[in-house]
C-alpha cells in the first residue's frame, strides 16, 4: 500500500535513514527529516525529494515545528554507540532517552497518530541463549541498551496512556549502503582490507551477530507503518542468521576477492554482548515481513558500494 501521508523521520540523515527516506520517498510518502548531523550527513539524501531541518531532538521548539502537518514519525535519531555510551553514559541518556521522551511527547501534543521507533536486539537483551524473541527477558549491559529498554518502556506508556499507535523495532546489526560514517564491524573490516592493513578481532573471533541488510530494515519500517498493529507492540527485524565475527572477517575478505585476508585478535571489550541472533516470526506474523537479502549477496554489493563511493573505485 501507498500513500500520500506526511512523515517525518528524525535522524534521516543517517545510515538507516539514507535507505529508509529514499524508499518511503519513492512510495509517494511526504517526507521530512530533522537531524543534527551529529553522526548523519545531509550529503546522504543529495538530489533525494525530502525536506531537511537541522534540528535536535532534545530542542523542544524545533520538534514541535518538525511534526506539524505529519501523520507520522519514523524515530532513527540516537547516540548509538555501545562503546561512546559506556565511555559518557550522560551523553547517551540525554540523546536517546530524554531525546525520545521528547519525540514521543510532541507526536502527542501535535496529534500524530504513529510513532515508529528504531530499537535494538542484542543490546537491549544483553547475554541470552540465542535466538532472542519478544519473549527474551530485556537485561541490558550496556547504557546504550538501557536506553532503548526506555524508550521501548515510554512508547508502550504512550500507546496506552494517550492512544499514540508506537511501535518498537528491534534492528539487529544493520549493513549495507551508506554506513562509511558507521565503526561496525563490517565497515572497519572493509576499511582495514582496502588500506592493506590486517582485519582486527576483538576477543577470539566466536562472538556472533544478526547481519540484517539495510534494504530488509526499510522493509520492516515501512510496513510498520503501513499495517494496523496495537500501540506499543514491539518487534525484531532480523535475519535469523548467526554469523560470528571470524566468520564475517572471511566473508568481507571473499567479498573484496582476498580470501584468507590476515586477521590479528586483540582482547574483548565490555558492554558487547557475546552470542546474538533473533527470531523474527513475529514480524512474519504481524507485518508479512521476511529478509531478502542473502548474507553473502548483501556483503558483496556492500563491498561493491564501498568501492564505488568510499575507495573511489579502488
Ligand atoms: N545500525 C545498526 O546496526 C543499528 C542496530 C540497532 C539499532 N539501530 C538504531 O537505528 C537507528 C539508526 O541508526 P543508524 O545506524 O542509521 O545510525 P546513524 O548514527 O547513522 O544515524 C543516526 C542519525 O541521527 C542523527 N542524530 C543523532 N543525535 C541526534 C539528535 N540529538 N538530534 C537530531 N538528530 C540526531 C545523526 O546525525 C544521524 O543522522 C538508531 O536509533 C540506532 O540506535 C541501529
Amino acid at each position: 500500500m501507498t500513500d500520500e501521508r506526511g512523515v517525518l523521520v528524525t535522524g534521516g540523515a543517517g545510515f538507516v535513514g539514507a535507505t529508509l527516506v529514499r524508499r518511503l520517498t519513492g512510495s509517494g510518502y511526504r517526507v521530512r527529516v530533522l537531524d543534527n548531523y551529529s553522526t548523519g550527513d545531509p550529503a546522504h539524501l543529495a538530489g533525494v525529494d525530502a525536506e531537511l531541518i537541522e534540528g535536535d531532538i532534545r530542542d523542544e521548539l524545533a520538534l514541535a515545528s518538525a511534526v506539524g502537518g505529519m501523520q507520522a514519525v519514523v524515530h532513527l535519531a540516537a547516540a548509538g554507540s555501545v562503546i561512546g555510551s559506556i565511555q559518557d553514559p550522560a551523553a547517551n541518556f540525554e540523546v536517546n532517552v530524554l531525546g525520545t521522551f521528547r519525540v514521543l511527547d510532541a507526536a502527542r501534543t501535535a496529534g500524530v497518530q504513529q510513532v515508529v521507533l528504531a530499537s535494538t536486539g542484542g543490546a537491549l537483551i544483553g547475554d541470552a541463549e540465542p535466538p532472542v524473541d519478544e519473549q527474551s527477558l530485556p537485561k541490558p549491559i550496556s547504557p546504550y541498551g538501557a536506553s532503548k529498554l526506555a524508550g521501548e518502556g515510554y512508547a508502550h506508556a504512550f500507546a496506552h496512556a494517550y492512544g499514540l499507535r508506537t511501535v518498537a523495532v528491534r534492528f539487529a546489526n544493520v549493513y549495507g549502503p551508506w554506513s562509511e560514517r558507521k565503526r561496525g564491524a563490517m565497515n572497519l573490516f572493509f576499511q582495514a582490507i582496502h588500506a592493506g592493513q590486517p582485519i582486527v578481532i576483538y576477543g577470539d573471533g566466536s562472538a556472533s551477530r544478526d547481519y540484517i541488510h539495510v534494504d530488509d530494515i526499510a522493509n520492516v519500517l515501512q510496513l510498520a507503518l503501513e499495517r494496523e498493529l496495537p500501540g506499543g507492540t514491539v518487534l525484531h527485524a532480523a535475519s535469523g542468521v548467526e554469523t560470528t565475527v571470524a566468520e564475517l572477517a572471511e566473508l568481507c575478505s571473499q567479498a573484496a576477492g582476498l580470501p584468507g585476508y590476515p586477521v590479528e585478535r586483540l582482547p574483548a571489550r565490555q558492554g558487547e554482548v557475546g552470542r546474538n541472533f533473533a527470531s523474527y516470526d513475529l514480524a512474519s506474523k504481524l507485518l508479512g515481513y521476511t529478509p531478502t537479502v542473502t548474507r553473502e549477496q548483501g556483503i558483496s554489493s556492500t563491498w561493491q558500494w564501498y568501492r564505488e563511493h568510499v575507495f573511489n573505485g579502488s
